[in-house]
């Protein structure tokens, strides 16, 4: 009887019953625990690493960076999306500088030898993470003095519009553009 009433006291009072040796048994067993002795090395591919770095402070910095996204297909039709929703606004829907606003606040189009010959993959890449003169960043805002734009594009996603931008823009463009840009080849 008395045995009984100590094991019921034990179950009702699990604060005391932890007290117990066999608490903690679970705990010590023969295993590596975290952070204990030599790290092995992971086996390959099982880190998920996204991402490409990209530790450039501003637009110079950036000019020469070789893009790593491949301009296929997927990727351009995703920076094809981005473009309309973000660069659209402002620099039309064709990249022609067309919309409401372009002229307005003096957004070049993007479909002119300027934009598709001159300026390299990494600079247009630069330009939007940290902004022009007067376009905002979409990459780093914090790095501009007046802190203008967003950074809801990722490091790929800016690469993805760039891919858009370089390949895909001018097989949309109307086609007194393209027939520009072809007599001056
Ligand atoms: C709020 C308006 C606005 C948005 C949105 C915008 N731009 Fe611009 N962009 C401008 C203006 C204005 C200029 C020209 C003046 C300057 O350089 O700031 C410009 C210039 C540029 C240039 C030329 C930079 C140079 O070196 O001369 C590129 C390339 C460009 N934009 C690409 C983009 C892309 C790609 C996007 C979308 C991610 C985008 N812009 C979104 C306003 C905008």
């Amino acid at each position: 009887m008395r045995l009984a009433k100590y094991i019921l006291l034990g179950a009702l009072i699990p604060g005391a019953a932890f007290a117990w040796p066999w608490s903690t048994d679970m705990v010590n067993q023969p295993n590596v625990k975290p952070q204990e002795g030599v790290m092995a090395l992971f086996p390959a591919r099982s880190i998920p690493v996204q991402g490409v770095a990209t530790q450039v402070a501003n637009r110079d910095e950036a000019k020469d960076l070789v893009n790593p996204i491949p301009a296929s297909a997927e990727s351009i039709k995703e920076g094809r999306t981005l473009f309309r929703i973000i660069c659209a606004a402002c620099h039309g829907l064709t990249g022609g500088a067309e919309s409401p606003v372009s002229n307005k606040i003096g957004a070049i189009a993007l479909n002119d030898d300027y934009v598709q010959k001159m300026l390299t993959e990494g600079w247009v890449w630069g330009t939007i993470t940290f902004g022009s003169a007067i376009m905002p960043a979409y990459g780093k805002p914090s790095s501009r003095e007046d802190q203008r734009g967003a950074n809801d594009l990722t490091v790929e996603e800016r690469w993805h519009i760039v891919n858009y931008v370089k390949h895909g823009l001018m097989k949309e463009a109307p086609p007194a553009v393209r027939a520009a840009a072809a007599a001056n080849q």
